[in-house]
């Protein structure tokens, strides 16, 4: 679904992010973990060609099932390529002046789908997020879960290939992290989206994720599937991560 090569994003002198090389697979849960700073959200905005690498290259599978190279692209052909990945963000980005209903139809508004089109997607996006009920409540009327569950139903209403999600339940109670965690493994499994879960709290990436990689000063220093690295971690950071979330103190 998504494969970098040594992509390297330098923020004046300091890289950000070093030499990533890594593959997505169709499907697949993968978990990105490290500390602040280490490079997360510089690795998924790349991904989105919100940044530009300095070096390397980004392939995206596209509708033809033909993996290319973002990087060289300019802005309107990127946002041709941002539709078929969706996002979800920590503090959930919701337009407050929309309803629910509104801020679900907004990706399919800008496609030029038809008023009857977006009715329908959205009745289906809303009951697949459980928010049904609240299609014409305003997003200050909702609980913190249920704005994230609108900021889900928004990312997926472009029937998106892959799901980019930044920190999406870090401003969220243990209880309905679960909650968003379980509707995303659901998701994963009933449409076969594939999701890449960039997260600084290491319950999360137990709970769902398929493979895990563990950054630190923008560089890959673990990867393995999740069972392996929460049973063996090999890097000493990773040891380090894993007892602080074992403290409650991720
Ligand atoms: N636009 C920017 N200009 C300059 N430096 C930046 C910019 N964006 C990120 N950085 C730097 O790049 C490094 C990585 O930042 P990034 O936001 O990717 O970290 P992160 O892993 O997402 O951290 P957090 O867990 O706190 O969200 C940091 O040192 C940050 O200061
Ligand atoms: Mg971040």
């Amino acid at each position: 679904m998504l494969r970098l090569s040594g992509v390297t994003k330098k923020f004046g002198a300091y890289a950000a992010i070093e030499d990533i090389s890594l593959d997505v697979r169709r499907g697949e849960i993968l978990g990105v973990i490290g500390r602040s700073g280490a490079g997360k959200s510089t690795l998924i905005r790349c991904i989105n060609g919100l940044e530009k690498p300095d070096t390397g290259s980004i392939e995206v599978l596209d509708s033809d099932d033909v993996l290319r190279d973002i990087v060289p692209l300019d802005e309107s052909e990127l946002q041709k390529v941002r539709r078929r990945i969706g996002m979800i963000f920590q503090h959930f980005n919701l337009l407050s002046a929309k309803t629910v209903a509104d801020n679900v139809a907004l990706p399919l508004k800008i496609a030029g789908r038809s008023r009857a089109e977006r009715k329908a997607r959205v009745e289906d996006l809303l009951r697949l997020v459980g928010l049904d009920a609240k299609a014409d409540a305003y997003p200050a009327q909702l609980s913190g879960g249920q704005k994230q569950r609108v900021g889900i139903a928004r990312a997926l209403a472009a029937s998106p290939a892959l799901l980019l999600s930044d920190e999406a339940t870090s401003a969220l109670d243990p209880e309905t992290t679960t909650a968003i965690l379980s509707l995303l493994k659901d998701i994963n499994r009933r449409l076969g989206l594939t999701i890449l879960l960039i997260t600084h709290e290491m319950s999360v990436i137990r709970a769902v994720t398929d493979r895990v990689i563990v950054l630190d000063h923008g560089r890959i220093i673990e990867q393995g599937p999740t069972e392996r690295v929460f049973a063996a971690p090999e890097a000493d950071l990773t040891r380090r991560l894993l007892a602080a979330a074992q403290l409650g103190l991720e």
